[in-house]
């Protein structure tokens, strides 16, 4: 495997994709907090950096253990650290550089560059450059304005390079990493969906024994996969709770649960929409309600999972950008909300955790429910907020407002598929707005509410942009949902960008 230190570049998972896209496995550990097995580490890499190596409190890091036994590729910061701390200077770069870039000079005898076009192009974002190699260093690439784009020190296979490879604008940036961590650290391509299945369930078996788990089903991607890990691991010692809190899409709940049936799992549905209404009544305030559904779903998951007699575990669907966001070097980040921990438990439960998906990013969950047979509308089906259709009701929640917002929704989204457009979305739904407007049905005024359709791409939900679905489409969903939804009579359709609004809109 290799090994990648954060230094708190934005771009640290990247570099972790990138590698596993080589179907090679890797871990990302914040720079302080270097593991002590290193036993199967064959490559090191060192991240970027939002700080300067210049600071007198810049992070650093001892490479001893590595230095001269394995590889190692210093990117940006990493690549600064590793010449200043060999005897090389860095200073403020007198040009700031950030963006496309062209690398010349480029040694195609060097094990890290060879295989590259002339001129290919690299991405920059730095602000220091480094103006003096240590003296043992061969440079291997350049630009126009930054003479040390990438360097190796003689004699070992350590490795800087000024460019980030890990995002898609460096064009060959795949290249580069593949020459590092196949050719030279002699890593092979067998981390694959099904070697992560055989190996996980044995290791389930084994930790798990015929202990019994519980384990929430949300009808998402990640629990779901979870779940079948799980249950090809134990079996029927999984206990799988499914519950209806009366916000879930149009009739999501049932066909839901037929699937998980027909997967084999031993799930019971529990209908809790009662108590769900409950709590939620009168209340309009986004942050109260989505405590409201926090609490009660805690209560009705606690009340059930007593029902399972001596449970030992809590098997949950945590996936790896989670664990790297709760360990990272910047602490658990700002952008980490309330609503991601809807699921918490009481700690009074004293269940133990298992977290059979925390090593995956989302693409390689889907990969892995792929090998695992799982029904593509489970896989593919686009993020659904936990608190559900209550964050999409403006203002306080009825059934009735429920109704009705299910009934545009599953319009929108039923033509969306039928049109082929769903998969090219990245999520999408209706938002029931706190407003009446006047129309005019046949002889009759009509004073209804208004539905806003909201469809983006995305590629993590970080930032997202509108879908520019065609006016064909939209005119085709608008139409349908005035003419068979009752109670609404204007549909509009939400052109904001995240940032600055937000996908939902509480
Ligand atoms: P925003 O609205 O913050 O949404 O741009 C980003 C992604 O997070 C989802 N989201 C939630 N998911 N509980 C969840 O489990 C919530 O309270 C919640 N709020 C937003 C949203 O659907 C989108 O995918």
């Amino acid at each position: 495997q290799i090994l990648i230190l954060d230094f708190g570049s934005q771009y640290t998972q990247l570099i972790a994709r990138r590698v596993r896209e080589l179907q090679v496995y890797c871990e990302i550990h914040p720079y302080n907090k270097v593991p002590t097995n290193l036993q199967n580490v064959q490559g090191l890499i060192l991240s970027g950096s939002p700080h300067s190596v210049r600071e007198p409190e810049a992070p650093q890091v001892d490479l001893s253990a590595f230095r001269g036994r394995i590889p190692v590729l210093g990117v940006c910061y990493g690549a600064q650290l590793l010449a200043q701390t060999n005897g090389g200077q860095v200073l403020p770069s007198t040009i700031r550089e950030y963006g496309r870039a062209l690398l010349s000079e480029i040694d195609q005898q060097n094990p890290l560059t060879q295989g590259l076009s002339p001129n290919s192009q690299v991405w920059m974002s730095h602000g220091d450059t480094i103006v003096q190699l240590p003296e043992n260093a061969q440079l291997i690439a350049q630009t126009p304005s930054v003479r040390v784009a990438a360097y190796q020190l003689a004699g070992e296979q350590t490795f800087g390079i000024q460019f980030h490879p890990e995002v898609t604008h460096s064009t060959e940036g795949k290249t580069l990493i593949q020459n590092f961590v196949y050719d030279i650290c002699g890593c092979s391509p067998n981390w694959t969906p099904a070697s992560f299945v055989e190996s996980t369930v044995a290791e389930l078996r084994e930790k798990l024994g015929t202990d019994k788990v519980i384990l929430g089903l949300s009808g998402g991607v990640d629990s779901s996969v979870a779940a079948v890990l799980l249950h090809k691991a134990i079996g029927q010692n999984l206990h799988c709770i499914f519950v209806d809190n009366g916000l879930l899409r149009k009739d999501e709940f049932e066909q839901v649960l037929h699937s998980y049936k027909d997967m084999g799992l031993n799930v019971k549905g529990v209908d809790a929409k009662q108590r769900f209404y409950d709590a939620l009544a009168g209340l309009t305030d986004p942050e109260a309600k989505r405590k409201a559904i926090g609490r009660v779903f805690v209560e009705v998951f606690d009340d059930e999972s007593h029902q399972v007699t001596d449970a030992r575990w809590l098997g949950q669907g945590t996936i790896y950008p989670d664990v790297i966001e709760s360990v990272s070097v910047k602490g658990p980040s700002a952008t980490i909300k309330s609503h991601h921990n809807v699921g918490g438990l009481p700690d009074y439960m004293k269940l133990k955790v298992v977290e059979p998906l925390n090593t995956l990013f989302k693409d390689e969950v889907r990969l892995v429910g792929k090998s695992l047979g799982i029904d593509p509308n489970i896989l593919n089906r686009h993020p659904f907020p936990g608190p559900g259709l209550a964050i999409r009701i403006l203002g306080d929640i009825t059934p009735e407002k429920v109704a009705i917002l299910q009934e545009a929704d599953a319009i929108f989204i039923g033509l969306l598929k039928e049109k082929g457009l769903y998969d090219k979305v990245w999520q999408a739904g209706a938002i029931l707005l706190p407003v009446q407007s006047v129309g005019v049905m046949g002889d009759e005024r009509t004073y209804e509410r208004v539905v806003a359709l909201r469809a983006v791409t995305s590629v993590d939900g970080m930032t997202a942009d509108w879908s520019h679905l065609p006016y064909e489409f939209l005119a085709l969903v608008s139409n349908e949902i005035i003419n068979k939804v009752k109670g609404i009579n204007r549909v509009v359709y939400d052109i904001s960008s995240k940032p600055p609004a937000t996908i939902e809109w509480e």
